[in-house]
């Protein structure tokens, strides 16, 4: 089970299910993902300064969907809500990065809409070869009943997937949402665009 979902994305690839755009129709890929196999960490980055605790796991919610296109960049026209680009990395205990994790992102516009018919605002990808990830998307808005977030599924190769989201730092509504947990806020820096930072630490891989 536990390997189940890098799998689907692996057999999504292949089949060329999965695709970079953001609209219903799904395009094909016109490459394969990345590949997770160990001929791709043929160097150990090195360990970057984190808690060494480990991320937590916070409810999925109703509207993850399976088959996200390979994604990084979520954004484009049509989208609606301010520009954010999310940066981070994906770590283990001993904060050694983790190349080739999947991270699966799906979250609401600016106007707090999830597009549940298509793949807007969804998409999935691998940390490269320093255990980094890279998502340009959009500010989600609030939806009744929570506070701002991006949902994420984070897997090391062959581990088990965890399932939780993330944080604004000083929204409103984070102290009245029920799911909202302090150790899931990112690092948000708004100038002339925002952006935000968060490392994953996998308590296993
Ligand atoms: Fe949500």
């Amino acid at each position: 089970m536990i390997r189940l979902l890098l799998a689907g994305y692996l057999v999504a690839a292949m089949t060329g299910c999965a695709g970079t755009g953001t609209s219903a129709a799904v395009p094909r890929a016109s490459s394969p993902l990345p590949a997770t196999s160990p001929s791709t960490q043929a160097s150990t980055p090195a360990p970057i300064a984190c808690s060494k605790v480990a991320t937590p796991g916070v409810t999925e919610g109703p509207y993850f969907k399976a088959g996200s296109p390979a994604a990084s960049t979520l954004t484009g026209p049509g989208v609606a809500g301010t520009s954010l680009l999310v940066t981070g990395h994906v770590l283990n205990l001993n904060c050694a990065p983790i190349v080739g994790a999947l991270l699966d992102f799906w979250q609401a516009d600016g106007n707090g809409q999830y597009d549940n018919n298509g793949y807007r605002l969804r998409g999935h990808q691998f940390t490269d070869s320093q255990g980094a990830y890279r998502l340009e998307t959009v500010i989600p808005g609030e939806y009744p009943g929570r506070t701002q977030h991006i949902h994420v599924k984070v897997q090391a190769p062959g581990g088990p997937v965890l399932t939780t989201q993330l944080f604004f730092p000083g929204s409103p509504r984070n102290s009245q949402d029920s799911v909202f947990n302090g150790a899931l806020l990112m690092q948000v820096s708004s100038g002339a665009s925002t952006t935000a930072n968060y490392d994953f630490i996998l308590s296993s891989e």
